[in-house]
């Protein structure tokens, strides 16, 4: 298990160029079940859950051609197992979403249920109780999700919560079911209006996409899908947010500054300077930085993927800001390792009050998630000394290459490698 080290203090200058979305690439990966042929996928991030989710395609009975330089080219003609065993779904939850194609394609899905995760519980009944409005059987036993339906029939379905992997689930069965589908209170997030317009490049017949509200009419059979994959939001967030914390100077390039104005008005309410290019944003810091509130909420709101980010950022703010998080109920993980470097925070259910404070010392740090893993990366750059951050598997999950991105903007960073 790989660390990474980190000597903080230095202030982070220069160009930084952003991946691609690993959101957006999973769902699309998913949705080639639901297409026979070889599809061709580029801008595809180079990160563990992309590789993991390539892995389930092929014990599908998929073939991946080639998997270089952000190009995926998958054959899917052959796809024929409808079985997503355990081993694969619990390292990544983003693999339920091939239970949806896989009903549509097959007419059956054997789907781990992956089980409660570091940031909640995460259940999966909207996306089973949409199946089911579909007209498929399903029946959970010893761990598994199964199901079937000979053909899945277009329904009407409202979304109790706005679940994002939900909607995408829906949307790509009912692209195949026979007649249509309404869904209702779906998520809007730009990896949602994607995949339904690469379906509709495809042949699928979806409108609504980025409303509330999604219609879909299903057909019989779906073109191979060939569409290059969009640039993070959530990375282009962590980077802005690293510029932030250090009193940097930093330009982030291909990406997409609309997708991030939620956090480019908290940045600047903050004090910070953001410039926005066409595809590119710049963060300046004179080093002054006030403590604000922020809510998180389904898009356009505050991403709650970029929450922890935004409170490490927050520690060192003057005065003290408020961090609700509405969407996952145990996303606070960052906090006790946070606390260990200095930081002043005080949780009161799903509030954080962060009372900034002057600077943060160094500590070893253990990852717990992702984004987690991410504030930590970012307070570490920030801090005064060494720390030493253990468990970067989950970073990897998400961050393509970021201990090289960072070093290239001047921050002192290396990963030490250790064999297991
Ligand atoms: C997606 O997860 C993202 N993952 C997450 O990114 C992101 O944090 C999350 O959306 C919210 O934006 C992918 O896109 C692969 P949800 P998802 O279903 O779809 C509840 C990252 O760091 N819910 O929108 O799994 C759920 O418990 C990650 O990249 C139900 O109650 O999240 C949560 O409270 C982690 N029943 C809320 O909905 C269900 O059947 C929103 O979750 C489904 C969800």
């Amino acid at each position: 298990m790989d660390k990474i080290v980190i000597e903080g203090g230095k202030r982070l200058e220069g160009e930084v160029e952003i991946s691609g979305a690993k959101n957006a690439a999973l769902p699309i990966m998913a949705a080639m079940i639901l297409t026979t042929g070889q599809n061709n996928l580029g801008g595809v991030p180079q990160v563990r859950d992309v590789t993991t989710m390539l892995n389930l395609l092929n014990d599908l009975g998929g073939c991946t051609e080639e998997f270089n330089a952000g190009r995926i080219i998958f054959d899917s003609t052959d796809i024929n197992n409808f079985e997503a065993p355990y081993d694969l779904v619990s390292t990544m939850r983003a693999s339920s979403l091939v239970l949806g194609p896989l009903l549509a394609r097959l007419g059956r899905a054997k789907v781990s249920l992956p089980g409660g995760c570091a940031i909640g519980a995460r259940p999966l009944d909207l996306h089973i109780k949409g199946l089911e409005c579909m007209g498929a059987k399903i029946h959970l036993e010893k761990g598994y999700i199964y199901g079937e339906a000979k053909r899945l029939r277009g329904a009407r379905y409202y979304f109790d919560t706005v679940t994002v992997t939900g909607t995408a689930n829906l949307l790509m069965a009912a692209s195949l079911a026979d007649g249509k589908t309404v869904l209702e209170n779906v998520a809007k997030e730009p990896e949602v209006v994607f995949l339904a317009d690469m379906l509709n490049q495809s042949g699928a017949k979806i409108t609504g996409q980025g409303t509330d509200l999604i219609i879909i009419e299903g057909v019989q059979s779906l073109k191979p899908i060939n569409c290059h994959i969009f640039p993070d939001r959530i990375e282009t967030g962590t980077y802005m947010i690293a510029s932030a914390i250090t009193k940097g100077n930093v330009k982030i390039t291909n990406c997409i500054p609309k997708q991030v104005e939620s956090l480019t008005l908290k940045l600047r309410q903050a004090g910070l300077i953001v410039e926005e290019g066409e595809k590119s944003l710049r963060v300046i810091s004179d080093g002054q930085m006030n403590g604000i509130n922020i809510k998180t909420q389904p898009h356009p709101g505050f991403a709650t993927d970029l929450q922890a980010q935004f409170m490490a950022l927050m520690t060192l703010a003057q005065g003290k800001s408020i961090i609700l998080e509405t969407v996952f109920e145990n996303r606070f993980m960052h906090v006790s390792e946070l606390k260990r470097m200095g930081a002043d925070i005080t949780i009161q259910g799903r509030t954080a009050i962060v009372s900034g404070v002057k600077e943060l010392s160094g500590a070893p740090l253990m990852a717990t998630d992702l984004r987690a893993s991410a504030s930590l990366v970012l307070a570490a750059l920030a801090a005064k000394g060494e720390s030493v951050i253990s468990r970067v598997y989950h970073i990897d999950r998400g961050y393509s290459n970021i201990e090289q991105k960072l070093y290239r903007l001047g921050a002192r960073i290396h990963r030490k490698k250790i064999r297991n």
